[in-house]
This record gives C-alpha cells, structure tokens and sequence, in this order.
C-alpha cells in the first residue's frame, strides 16, 4: 500500500477508509472486509453532536485555548501514549498560529478537499511546512451531502466524467486519483462492498499533467460539508 511519510518519520497510508456515517451495525464487517480488499488506514471519525444551543447559536467551550489543547496531545506524546498528532480543519491562520506555539509540529491537517473545494493555497502552505494534508469529503460527499446538505456533487461533473471514460475509469476513482497525485491522502467512506475495492484501486494508473490542469480548472471554492461551514472552519 503507497504511503506517505509524516514529519516525524511515520508512515501513513494514502487510502484510508472513512468511518462515518456507516452504520454502527455495519462498521465491523466492513472494516473486515476492507483490511481484506488491502486497507490499513481507518479514520475513526465520529459525531461531535449537535454545536448549536435552542436559538441555533454555536454553544462552545470557550475556556479552553486550542494552545492548551494541543499541549495537551503533546504530553500524550511524550507519554508515549501516541505516536503522531494533527489538528483538523484549520485553515492557514489557525495553522500558522499552531505552528508558531507547537513544540510537537501536526503531522496531519485533516480537511475538506475535493475538486469542487480544492483549496491550493491551504493545501500548498501545509505542505510547505510539512504538515501532510489528509483529504476528508475527497468525494465532495457524493450522494450523502446532496441527501444532508442539498449539495452538487462533484462526481457528476462532466469534465470528471469526462476524464473518466478516457481513463476507463470512474469518476469517484478519478477524484480520489487527483487527490492522490497532489499528495494528499484521501479518506472516503463507502458502506457497499463493490465501492471499497473501486475507491482501493487507484493505484494502477497516472493521471497526466494535462489532466491534473483540467481537474484544476473545475474548482468551485464549494464546501459541501455544511456543518463545518457552521463551525466555520
Ligand atoms: N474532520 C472532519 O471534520 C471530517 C468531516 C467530514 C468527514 N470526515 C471524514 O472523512 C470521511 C469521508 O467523508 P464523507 O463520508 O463525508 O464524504 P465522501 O467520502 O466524500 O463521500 C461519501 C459518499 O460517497 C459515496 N461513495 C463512496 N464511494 C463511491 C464511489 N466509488 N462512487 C460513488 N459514490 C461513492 C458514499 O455512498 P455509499 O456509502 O453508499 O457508497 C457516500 O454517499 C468520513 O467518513 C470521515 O471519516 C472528517
């Protein structure tokens, strides 16, 4: 499995598996399956619960610095109770600002990234400072954020489709691809068997130069995860 190397000399797998929203029944057997099909990188996400108190105000625990808190994750790893830590939707402020107090440097930034929200600039100043971009929604939700959030996919784009007969490919396949060839790692969730090996097998072909440009030109700045737009990460 193609991994990528953390900054602090880890590996991680480019694919991972998404967790959430597989039914809690259904979790086991497809994290069997997928450790069957090849997956080794399982994304545990969970729900947060609703951040909203009864006048549909952000209702958050303002006494706690994310400074504090991420001091906090460094202790655990020089507890030796594990082994890299990262933070999750933050953009270049919040990153910049975690950078400039961490004596631990995130290993990872977990963020929404798809080709209708591709982020290049966020993405390339992780990177720059070696902090791997983990892709989640790298599906732009598919169907689920159209059911949740009333959504456009992205997988419906006929550029992508486009690309993707050419490739003999899919459309989900080549997405992830993208993602993968601008070295972030991509986390989709699927609950059907089928899709866990057609997400897996994106590592049998190369997008070209002149593909990746055109996957470029299809960028909408179009979050789909609306309840990170809530939050407003
Ligand atoms: N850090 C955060 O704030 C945060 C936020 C959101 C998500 N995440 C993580 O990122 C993971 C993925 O995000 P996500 O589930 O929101 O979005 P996603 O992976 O982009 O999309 C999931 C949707 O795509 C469908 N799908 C999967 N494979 C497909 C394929 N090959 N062709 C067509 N449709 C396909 C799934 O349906 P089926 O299940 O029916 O296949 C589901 O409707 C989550 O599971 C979670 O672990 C993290």
């Amino acid at each position: 499995m193609a991994a990528i190397t953390l900054n602090n000399g880890f590996k991680m797998p480019k694919m991972g598996l998404g967790v959430w929203r597989i039914d809690r029944k259904d979790v086991r057997d497809i994290i069997i399956n997928s450790i069957k099909l090849g997956y080794r990188h399982f994304d545990c996400a969970g729900d947060g619960g609703n951040p909203l108190d009864e006048d549909g105000v952000l209702d958050i625990d303002t006494t706690i610095s994310l400074e504090t808190t991420w001091h906090a994750m460094e202790d655990l790893v020089s507890k030796g109770l594990v082994r890299s830590i990262g933070i999750s939707n933050y953009d270049v402020f919040l990153t910049r600002d975690c950078l400039a107090y961490s004596k631990v440097k995130p290993a990872v930034n977990q963020i929404e990234t798809h080709p209708y929200f591709q982020r290049d600039s966020l993405v390339k100043s992780c990177q720059k400072h070696g902090i791997c971009v983990t892709a989640h929604t790298p599906l732009g939700g598919a169907a689920a954020n159209t059911e949740l959030f009333g959504t456009v996919s992205c997988l419906d784009d006929p550029l992508l489709q486009g690309i993707a007969e050419k490739y003999k490919k899919t459309a989900a396949q080549i997405a992830l691809r993208w993602g993968i060839q601008r070295d972030t790692v991509v986390i989709p969730k699927t609950s059907r068997l089928e899709r866990l090996q057609e997400n897996f097998e994106v590592f049998n072909f190369e997008l070209t130069k002149e593909d990746m440009d055109l996957i470029r030109t299809i960028d909408r700045k179009y979050r789909t995860n609306q309840t990170c737009q809530v939050l407003g990460h």
